[in-house]
C-alpha cells in the first residue's frame, strides 16, 4: 500500500478574478520510503499540491488516501491525527520568534498534550540529531538560515512523522547550505525511515536526494518516475526544458549535438579523452555537469561533433556502455 496516494485530484481556487485552476486531474503514488521530489516553475502548482497532500487545502475533486485512508472521510479528531504524521518545512522556516530553539522543537509536542518533562527530552534527542544540540537555548534571530532550518527539521520531526513534506526548504539557502540540509534529509530518511517529499524548482535539488520524480507543468502531471530514467531519458517539454540547460549555442553548422549521460558507470575524463583518440573526433564540450564521486561520474555532458561522425561517436558509446541522445 503506498504511504500517500492521490487520485483524479483536482484544485480550483475562486477568486476574484475568477477561477484559478491550480492543479487538474493529479494522481500519484508515494512508497513508505521514498524521497519523492516534485518539481515545476513558479505557478505550477506545487505548493498547492503539498497542501492538498495533508488538507491543509481541501481538494475540489478527487481524493487523497494516506495509509490507505481517504482523508475526506475523516472526522476532525482523525485528520488531526493524521497530521501529526506529516511533518511540514518551508523555505521561511516558520520558527516562533519568542521561542528558544528548544522550545520551538518542543512546541507540537505541547500541543499534543506531552508533559514537559517528556517535551524537553525528546526535543534534545532531536536537537542532537540535527547536530544543535549546543544551541538550544539560542532564539531564531541568532541562528542562521540552515540553522533555522536543522530547528524546523527537529520540530517537524517531534512527533514521530511517517512522512516529511519540504516546500522549497532550501531555497533561501547557499548552495553549501542546501547540500548540507539535503544530506540531512536523506540521513533521516535513511536511519528514521521517514518518507520525504520534496518540492523544487531546482533539478539539481532532485538530483542529489530524490529516488522519484513528478514533473509538475501549468496544473498538471506531465512526467512521473525514476529520478535516473528521467534524467537519462526525459520525454516531456518541460522536464527537457529542467534538465537540459536551454543556453547552448546551437549548432555550429555541419555538427550535431550529443547528450551523455553518466550515471555512475565510469569516469569521465578517459571517456572524452578516448573519444578523441579512438574516434579521431573533434569533440567540443558544450557544457558538462558532471561530479567525479571517488572516480566515478554522475551527470551530464552535452557536446558537438561533425554530422559524419554521429555513427562513429554512437559506436563507440555503445561499445563502452555509455548512454546518450543525440539532440537535434
Ligand atoms: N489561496 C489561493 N487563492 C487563489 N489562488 C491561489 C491560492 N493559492 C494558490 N493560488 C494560485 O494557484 C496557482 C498555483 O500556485 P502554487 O502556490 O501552488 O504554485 P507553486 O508551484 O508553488 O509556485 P512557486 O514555485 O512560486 O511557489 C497560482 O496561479 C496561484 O496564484
Ligand atoms: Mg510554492
Amino acid at each position: 500500500m503506498p504511504l500517500v496516494k492521490i487520485n483524479d485530484l483536482s484544485k480550483t481556487f475562486h477568486t476574484a478574478n475568477g477561477d484559478v485552476h491550480a492543479l487538474k486531474n493529479i494522481d500519484l503514488s508515494i512508497e513508505q520510503g521514498d524521497i519523492f521530489g516534485i518539481i515545476g516553475l513558479s505557478g505550477a502548482g506545487k505548493s498547492t499540491l503539498v497542501r492538498c497532500i495533508n488538507f491543509l487545502e481541501i481538494p475540489t475533486e478527487g481524493t487523497v488516501y494516506f495509509e490507505g485512508k481517504d482523508l475526506k472521510s475523516l472526522t476532525h479528531k482523525e485528520l488531526l491525527k493524521a497530521r501529526q504524521s506529516m511533518g511540514m518545512i518551508f523555505q521561511s522556516f516558520n520558527l516562533l520568534e519568542q521561542r528558544t530553539a528548544i522550545k520551538n522543537v518542543c512546541f507540537p509536542l505541547e500541543i499534543a498534550g506531552v508533559n514537559k518533562k517528556d517535551a524537553e527530552k525528546r526535543a534534545r534527542e532531536l536537537l542532537k540529531i540535527v547536530e544543535l544540540e549546543d544551541r538550544e537555548k539560542s532564539y531564531p534571530s541568532q541562528l542562521s538560515g540552515g540553522q533555522k532550518q536543522r530547528v524546523a527539521i527537529a520540530r517537524a520531526l517531534s512527533t514521530n512523522p511517517k512522512v516529511l513534506l519540504c516546500d522549497e526548504a532550501t531555497s533561501a539557502l547557499d548552495p553549501n547550505t542546501t547540500r548540507s540540509i539535503l544530506a540531512l534529509l536523506k540521513e533521516i530518511n535513511e536511519t528514521m525511515g521517514v518518507t520525504v517529499i520534496i518540492i523544487t524548482h531546482e533539478m539539481s535539488v532532485i538530483e542529489q536526494i530524490c529516488n522519484k520524480v513528478a514533473v509538475i507543468d501549468k496544473s498538471r502531471i506531465v512526467e512521473v518516475g525514476s529520478v535516473k530514467d528521467i534524467f537519462a531519458n526525459p520525454k516531456s517539454d518541460m522536464a527537457k526544458q529542467l534538465i537540459i540547460p536551454q543556453n547552448i549555442v546551437h549548432s555550429l553548422e555541419n555538427y550535431s549535438t550529443m547528450r551523455i549521460i553518466f550515471d555512475g558507470l565510469s569516469s569521465y575524463e578517459p571517456v572524452i579523452a578516448n573519444l578523441i583518440m579512438e574516434c579521431r573526433v573533434p569533440a567540443n564540450i558544450m557544457y558538462a555537469n558532471t561530479k567525479d564521486v571517488n572516480g566515478v561520474a554522475a551527470g551530464e555532458m552535452i557536446i558537438q561533433i561533425p554530422v559524419d561522425s554521429v555513427d562513429k561517436v554512437s559506436g563507440y558509446f555503445e561499445r563502452i556502455g555509455i548512454k546518450y541522445k543525440e539532440e537535434m
